[in-house]
């Protein structure tokens, strides 16, 4: 079977998987960060070089201020917790995103596991955290005009790879497969430029619902789809 080299996940589904039990929302975000382990130990296990898992988006501020401070709490408890585990593994920890927007002891708790966890030569794990891919894209538009105006770059060394020097993860390949939960047709602004050829997966299951098997199964469903960038098949 043809493994992917990169998985990104939109884990979505939390809050209806919470309110079909007649639980509050932030219950879903709990029993979501579970399956969260189970599909990061998945991943490990079976050799895959990169997953990427949407965790907090840039609009996701929007919402009640309960939820936002549940989901900080729950990042931070995860940071702590996780980081034994993250090392026997040697998986390395990383994040894209305004990290810098969240409290400074979050911030201080990403460092420390993305530091510890840097020379890990297993999984790549990267959170997306504050993440927007436009936000993402402006930003990089600012860092390159920053590099010309230095006279660091010339217009002309600007192109479809050179760009991805200024994104937040310089080192993050194209996702091979894209897997959405919650059954939404979207992106909901997660790596629009890194998405342009990836494989997309939707499934209506809720997040929290998501299992091992049906990671397996996207997997084995990338396995046989045709790949053609824009070419012709000439088999
Ligand atoms: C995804 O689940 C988790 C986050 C966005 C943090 P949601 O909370 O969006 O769940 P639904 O979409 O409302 O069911
Ligand atoms: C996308 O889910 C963001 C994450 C999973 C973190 P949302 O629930 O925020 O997306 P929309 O609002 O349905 O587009
Ligand atoms: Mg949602």
């Amino acid at each position: 079977m043809d493994l992917p080299n990169h998985i990104a996940i939109i884990m979505d589904g939390n809050g209806r998987w919470a309110k079909s039990r007649g639980l509050s929302r932030v219950k879903g975000h709990e029993a979501g960060a579970e399956v969260v382990d189970k599909i990061i130990r998945k991943s490990a296990k079976i050799g895959l070089k990169r997953l990427t898992l949407y965790a907090f988006s840039s609009e996701n501020w929007k919402r009640p201020k309960y939820e936002i401070v549940f989901l900080i709490k729950l990042l931070n408890r995860y940071l702590i917790k996780k980081e034994p585990e993250i090392m026997k593994n040697n998986i390395k920890f990383t994040t894209i995103g305004q990290t810098d927007k969240f409290p400074r002891k979050t911030q201080e708790l990403i460092k420390k596991l993305t530091t510890k966890s840097a020379s890990n030569t297993g999984l790549t794990l990267c959170l997306a955290l504050n993440y927007g891919a436009r936000s993402e894209i402006i930003d990089a538009v600012k860092k390159v005009s920053r590099a010309l105006i230095d006279r660091k770059i010339k217009i002309d060394d600007i192109n479809e790879n050179s760009i991805r020097e200024y994104f937040y993860d310089r080192e993050m390949p194209d996702p091979d497969l894209l897997i959405r939960t919650g059954g939404e047709y979207r992106l909901s602004n997660f790596l629009l430029y890194q998405s342009a050829y990836t494989e997309l997966y939707i499934t209506p299951v809720y997040w929290p619902d998501f299992t091992v098997e049906e990671f397996h199964s996207a997997i084995e469903e990338f396995s046989r789809r045709e790949r053609r960038f824009g070419a012709v098949d000439e088999r």
